[in-house]
């Protein structure tokens, strides 16, 4: 029986990749069979937006971005509104990344700013949630989490939160090969899952060096329904190994 939520794969390149590079990667991802069971979103910076969107053409590609302010427009130097984004064909937004959040000041409250503005828009946001390694290691990374989904969807309806995507990043995974367990994950997942209504409906992603040897297995777990990827989405044999794993969970 295939699953309920479709699973999701999203690629967050981060600061990575030029326009010259987008085109490259995304010529050679579009010459492999992309499963039609599966969700597939790569987030390219700003700048190779316009370009992806080209290079996607009628492909079933998504195409989203890594943030955005929540204003239509206005006085605010270096940002990049929705309706901006909406023009260059993309229909998904990482909102909330820990990046974000750590090195950028991005408050709770801002990025329920961005989220009910966002849904607005009819864009897609990606909520990206997770503790620290000291929260980790004191426990407390459910209470973190639920805190920090609770506040991201504030105001917002079930129905709408029920089309939003939500992806448990835990920090100390980041970049650093340490996987969470697949248990592990499925259990935070689910405290995310039962905290605010609607989410029972949401796709809830894994992030934190997901990888092809490990994607299966946390996608084999019941709340785990794809991935948050970074490193291994930015080549795409890496990519692709990610994709194939939620192809699985499509079937299983
Ligand atoms: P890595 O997959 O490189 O650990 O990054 C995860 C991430 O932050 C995706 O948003």
């Amino acid at each position: 029986m295939a699953h309920a939520r479709r699973p999701l794969i999203a690629g967050n390149w981060k600061m990575h990749k030029t326009v010259a590079q987008t085109r490259a990667f995304i010529a050679e991802l579009l010459a492999a069979a992309l499963p039609e069971e599966i969700d597939v979103v790569i987030a390219p910076p700003f700048t190779a937006l316009e370009a992806a969107h080209d290079a996607l053409g009628e492909s079933p590609v998504f195409l989203g971005a890594q943030t955005m302010h929540e204003g239509a427009q206005g006085p605010f130097t270096g940002e990049i509104s929705p309706v901006m984004l909406i023009e260059l064909g993309v229909t998904y937004v990482i909102l909330g990344h820990s990046e974000r959040r750590l090195q950028f000041g991005e408050s709770d409250a801002s990025i329920n700013n961005k989220v009910r503005s966002a849904i607005a828009h009819g864009i897609t946001p990606v909520v990206a949630v997770g503790e620290t390694e000291a929260e980790h290691a004191a426990g407390v990374a459910r209470v973190r989490v639920v805190s920090q989904t609770v506040a991201a969807f504030a105001g917002v309806t079930a129905a709408d939160a029920g089309r939003c995507v939500v992806a448990y990043e835990p920090i100390w995974a980041i970049g650093t090969g340490l996987v969470d367990s697949p248990e592990g994950a499925n259990a935070v997942i689910g405290e995310i899952r039962a905290c605010v209504a609607g989410l029972e409906n949401a796709r809830l992603l894994y992030g934190g060096s997901m990888k092809g040897e490990n994607a299966a297995a946390l996608m084999a777990q019941p709340n785990i329904d794809g991935g948050l990827v970074g490193g291994a989405s930015l080549t795409v044999p890496g990519f692709l190994a990610i994709v194939e794993a939620a192809r699985a969970r499509a079937n299983a």
